[in-house]
């Protein structure tokens, strides 16, 4: 039986790579034979199915549910693994009560190089001593500081949009992309905004497109070879900035991390406290602009609706004004819009982990050591759970049509032990963005215009997503 002890952090130099072979604890695959008994297909040769599933992540795992049913077998990146596509799926993989999972060893292979020891990349004890010390971060006083610099840096972004013309086209997507580059710089990192930021945003972006680069060797002139070396520049970066940190603290989530203690009362160690905050990052910018996106497109077809939110925003503050802290759980409309729109495309659609134990589901068995996958994004679209469920309706979300559903029919955030830390400053960014852009911008789309999406590994719009801004203030 494999055990389930898990490891406590790999490795911490600048620009070192934990690797599978470097962790004693990694379950062995148990090869293609123990999973004959799963239906399913291995694709073509060599490439497996991963072709299939990166081209069209949801019409791939449609098409095998139909056809195999709710446990299917696949073979991508060189091995055969399993999906599970239900909310009990969802529960038995995220709640996992029994610790039959690890989500190091499922998202190690695709974030380990780049982004290790971050929290997704531990698991059970080690994971959970972290987790508790990093969430002093997302207390309510640290929280109010953030909510002030986001409104300050939201506002000004946002005045600066289109350059006082009335009425102007803007690519969404990449707005909110670089706004939210931009507030990272100050509430993440208390960094005002200017070249240093620049080059930080840099190597950051670099270090994120690496993570899914096909070529996962950090060769020179490849996607990989440009990640590494923005890591790199990071950790050195941060390792400096930590000492200052650490004497004089300012309001940011680095200070916060910087600070913070395990039970034992010890601070956490330099390099841990650096690799946490890197993977933050990650965790966060993509997420967010990803899901706003949605949302405003979402308000763009939906004239109705952005009326509702348009009241909403500006009953708890004028075009200009800040929202308060106190205020932000009045814009209750927004939160249910929200929801909705991670419905309809959460930016995380699919979660892998790796069997620690043998296990059954659903009548298969299902052996130690096989990566398993989750697929929240198609069961947010199960007609089953959700009537009509590609219409945009956040009213779905009422407390009594939330009671009344699986608890884990709609996970965007995932769940259990490693349910998303940022929840609630994703929840609260969301909210000043709404606020400061529909207070100031009339938005709409022009007739029969349909973005295509990119699925994968973070939804967005291949074009950026031209929308018509008109200014009301
Ligand atoms: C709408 C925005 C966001 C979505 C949809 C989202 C989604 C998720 C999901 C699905 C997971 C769990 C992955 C798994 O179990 O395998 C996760 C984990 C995490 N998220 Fe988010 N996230 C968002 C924003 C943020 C923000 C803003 C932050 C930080 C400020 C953040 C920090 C984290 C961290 C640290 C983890 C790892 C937690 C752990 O393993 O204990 N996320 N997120």
């Amino acid at each position: 039986m494999a055990s389930t002890t898990l490891p406590q952090h790999g490795p911490s130099r600048a620009g070192d790579i934990q690797s599978e072979s470097g962790n004693p604890h990694w379950v062995r695959y148990p090869g293609d034979a123990a999973l004959d008994a799963i239906p399913g297909e291995d694709g073509w040769p060599i490439v497996g199915t991963t072709l299939m599933q990166l081209a069209d992540p949801d019409g791939f795992a449609r098409r095998m549910v139909a056809t195999y049913g709710p446990v299917y077998r696949t073979r991508s990146f060189g091995q055969r693994g399993v999906d599970l596509v239900g909310p009990d799926a969802n529960e038995l993989l995220l709640f996992d009560r029994d610790r039959l999972f690890s989500s190091e060893q499922g998202w190690g292979p695709l974030l380990n190089l780049l982004f290790p020891r971050g929290l997704m990349l531990i698991d059970h004890e080690a994971h959970r001593i972290d987790r508790r010390a990093l969430s002093v971060a997302f207390k309510p006083e640290p929280m109010k500081a953030y909510c002030d610099l986001l409104n300050r840096d939201i506002a000004s972004g946002m005045d600066s949009w289109g350059n006082g013309a009335q009425r102007f086209p803007l690519r969404l997507y990449d707005a909110i992309k670089a706004l939210t580059l931009q507030t990272a710089a100050t509430s993440f990192l208390g960094i005002p905004l200017g070249p240093e930021a620049d080059r930080l945003n840099h190597a950051f972006t670099a270090m994120v497109q690496a993570a899914v680069a096909p070529i996962r060797r950090p060769l020179p002139f490849t996607a990989m070879g440009r990640g590494v070396a923005g890591r790199r520049m990071m950790v050195e970066w941060f390792t400096r900035l930590l000492d200052e940190r650490r004497a004089n603290p300012g309001q940011d989530m680095f200070s916060q991390f910087a600070l913070a203690r395990r039970e034992d009362g010890t601070l956490l160690p330099a390099d841990v406290v650096v690799d946490h905050m890197i993977f933050l990052l990650m965790a966060a910018h993509d997420t967010i602009t990803s899901s706003f996106t949605t949302l405003i497109w979402q308000l763009a077809r939906d004239q109705d609706w952005q009326e509702r939110l348009r009241a909403e925003a500006l009953a708890v503050g004028a075009a200009g004004q800040p929202v308060a802290h106190a205020d932000l759980a009045r814009m209750e409309l927004t939160d249910l819009a929200f929801k909705e729109a991670l419905r309809l495309m959460p930016p995380v659609p699919a979660l892998p982990r790796r069997a620690l134990r043998d296990f059954t589901f659903r009548g298969h068995r299902i052996p130690a050591g096989t990566t398993v996958g989750i697929n929240p994004a198609l069961v947010h679209v199960d007609p089953a759970l959700w009537p009509r469920p590609d219409t945009f309706d956040p009213m779905r979300f009422t407390a009594d049509k939330v009671a009344a559903r699986h608890k884990y029919a709609w996970v965007p955030f995932g769940g259990g032990a490693h349910m998303c830390l940022g929840l609630h400053f994703a929840t609260m960014q969301t909210r000043i963005l709404a606020h400061h852009i529909l207070t100031r911008y009339r938005i709409s789309a022009a007739p029969g215009y349909a973005p295509r999406w990119q699925a994968w590994p973070i939804p967005r719009p291949r074009d950026g997503l031209r929308l018509e801004m008109w200014r009301i203030c």
